[in-house]
């Protein structure tokens, strides 16, 4: 973002799914290049004091297009809901740092968690097609609101549902819950991603690294078993965030330096990606 200022956004489409998702496109011309693990503020009405914070899940510059997938839950999420197409908008962004882009001969796993989906599901279209080998797995209890197709065995990979709009591109996927669902893992995506990185070749394995986004307790899990297993790899936090851009340090998280060292960094500028290793899970949870 070059400078700091809001942009006009139009509702371009804005679908609802079930009782707490939905996915909105807005035009904000203007607006730029985005990438994956960037964020925009909206301004969700002007009776609310502070912009809600949310990732970009896809991005077409040419049109002037951004795609967000939102979980409602509370009165700002709920306000975006009732956005009718055609309507004006504020929004600021892009903001924030992005997922960095692995060497070539990497193998990524992408572990989500419900509308953590948001920022995997732009990077793992903007990975596969760079040429890398992508595989998402994707911790979901709400009703899925995307096409799915039921995928064969194959490639580490076992039987079950994928998301068909990933599919379709080459990235791999399969989906979990935690409730027993017919095509889903029964259990934690983490053991899923777990399970299919346990069926990798030694030389597979040495090339992965780990991408996540979601609870914090399933990002915690992941980078208690990547510290385990010499793996590195990113994590995109979430905070309650006032300005989005630097000036408030209302949105920090803990980070560990050398040591016992402890530090602060502010999510919307230094993240929200940062290093699995580099945050402090222990005191975030
Ligand atoms: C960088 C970033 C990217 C995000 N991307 C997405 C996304 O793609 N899709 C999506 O649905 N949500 C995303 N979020 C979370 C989203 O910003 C919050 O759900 C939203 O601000 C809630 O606003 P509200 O007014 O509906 O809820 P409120 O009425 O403000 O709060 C309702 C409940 O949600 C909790 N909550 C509020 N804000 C946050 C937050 N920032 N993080 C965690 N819990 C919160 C509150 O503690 C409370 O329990 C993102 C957050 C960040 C920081
Ligand atoms: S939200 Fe203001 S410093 Fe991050």
């Amino acid at each position: 973002m070059s400078s700091i200022h809001y942009l006009s956004a139009q509702v371009l489409r804005n679908e609802r799914h079930g009782a707490d998702l939905g996915w909105m496109r807005l035009a904000v011309p203007g607006l730029g290049e985005v990438a994956p693990g960037q964020f925009v503020q909206l301004n969700c009405g002007e009776d609310l004091t502070l912009p809600r914070p949310f990732s970009v899940w896809a991005s077409n510059p040419d049109e002037g297009t951004i795609d967000l997938f939102y979980r409602i839950v509370g009165v700002g999420s709920a306000r975006l809901a009732t956005w009718k197409i055609g309507e004006q908008h504020a929004v600021l962004g892009p903001l924030g740092r992005a997922f960095s882009l692995p060497p070539s001969g990497s193998r990524l796993i992408l572990v989500a968690g419900g509308v953590g989906l948001a920022p995997l599901d732009f990077l793992a279209r903007h990975l596969v097609g760079r040429g890398l080998e992508t595989v998402l797995f994707w911790g979901i209890e709400s009703a899925v609101p995307f096409a799915l197709q039921r995928e064969a065995a194959g490639s580490g990979l076992t039987e079950g549902l994928s998301l068909s709009h990933l599919h379709s591109v080459g990235v791999k996927n399969r989906l979990a819950s935690l409730q027993d669902r017919e095509g889903m893992y029964h259990g934690y995506v983490t053991d899923l991603a777990k399970e299919y990185y346990q069926r990798l070749t030694e030389d597979e394995r040495a090339s992965v690294r780990l991408y996540t986004c979601g609870p914090l307790p399933m990002m915690a899990a992941l980078a208690g078993w990547a510290a385990e297993s010499g793996l590195s790899g990113e994590a995109s936090l979430e905070a309650h965030m006032a300005c989005g851009f630097g000036v408030c340090v209302g949105c920090v998280a803990g980070v560990r330096g050398e040591g016992e060292k402890r530090f602060y960094r502010r999510v919307c500028v230094e993240g929200p990606v940062f290093a699995l290793q580099e945050v402090d899970w222990q005191h975030m949870c």
